[in-house]
């Protein structure tokens, strides 16, 4: 039914036409010992998660709302690095398929045009210090139209078809995701994260240039030189020295 063509991913697709969040789907499925690659796709989500504790929008059959259940034998503190490495394969399908060119805004949005076409979140379990599982969701702006979108995000928020006036085969689309997910996320196992870092800072919005640092309590104005071994986001900070930041949002000058 998915003409899926992998070794791993997708072997097991759970597909529900309409579900809470297919995050609430993944966790539960890794509880009952479903396989590292099982892809669990929703039609459509009653309650979409966002970062942040942030509400999802997805609306039925208008974009792709799917989760990735990983059982990664990777140190803790490299998890991130596959968040990093989601954005990527998402960045590299849509410039490859759709002839746009993206930018990933760290540490995960994907905007076209400025505007957020699609989210990355993951969420890990972990028991001391090892990665028992890790769930990558993402959510995929594909068809809607600027109607589609509740009032207060369609200043900033995007889809796939309203940036390249075309509408897009949700299917062609989630199996050219899982192929290149599959391939990355294997090189990456081989050799390590430097090439998804290159691939990521090629795709990285406002790299090399002055930006916005917004966390829970304090706003800072630094400028942004790309990312770390480890996924951090790689800032100068007032000495004039590199320094790491792990949480935060980005906002930048617009001219
Ligand atoms: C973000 O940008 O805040 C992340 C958005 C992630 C949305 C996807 S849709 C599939 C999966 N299920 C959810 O409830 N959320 C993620």
């Amino acid at each position: 039914q998915w003409g899926l063509d992998t070794k791993w991913i997708g072997k097991s697709i759970i597909h529900r036409q309409i579900t809470s969040s297919t995050q609430d789907v993944a966790h539960q499925a890794a509880i009952d010992g479903a396989p590292h690659g099982t892809v669990i796709i929703a039609d459509e989500q009653t309650s979409g998660k966002g970062r942040m504790q942030r509400q999802w929008f997805s609306a039925a059959n208008k974009g792709i709302w799917m989760s990735i259940l990983l059982r990664p034998q990777i140190p803790l503190q490299t998890s991130p690095q596959l968040t990093l490495l989601c954005g990527t394969v998402l960045a590299a399908t849509f410039e490859k398929e759709l002839n746009v060119r993206p930018f990933i805004k760290w540490p995960n949005d994907i905007l076209i045009n400025e505007k957020k076409v699609a989210g990355i979140l993951t969420e890990m379990q972990a028991e001391q210090d090892r990665i028992q599982y890790v769930v990558v969701g993402i959510g995929i702006n594909v068809n809607q139209e600027k109607k589609d979108f509740p009032e207060e995000i369609a200043q900033k928020a995007s889809s796939l078809k309203m940036e390249t006036g075309t509408s897009l085969d949700l299917h062609k689309m989630i199996q050219e995701i899982l192929k290149r997910f599959e391939k990355m996320y294997d090189q990456y196992m081989q050799a390590g994260f430097a090439f998804v870092k290159a691939l990521w800072e090629g795709f990285g919005f406002k790299i090399g240039k002055d930006i916005i640092v917004r966390t829970m309590n304090n706003e800072r104005k630094t400028a942004f030189l790309g990312i770390a071994e480890d996924g951090a986001l790689l800032v100068k900070n007032d000495q004039g020295e590199k320094e790491k930041l792990y949480a935060g949002e980005i906002e930048w000058f617009k001219k």
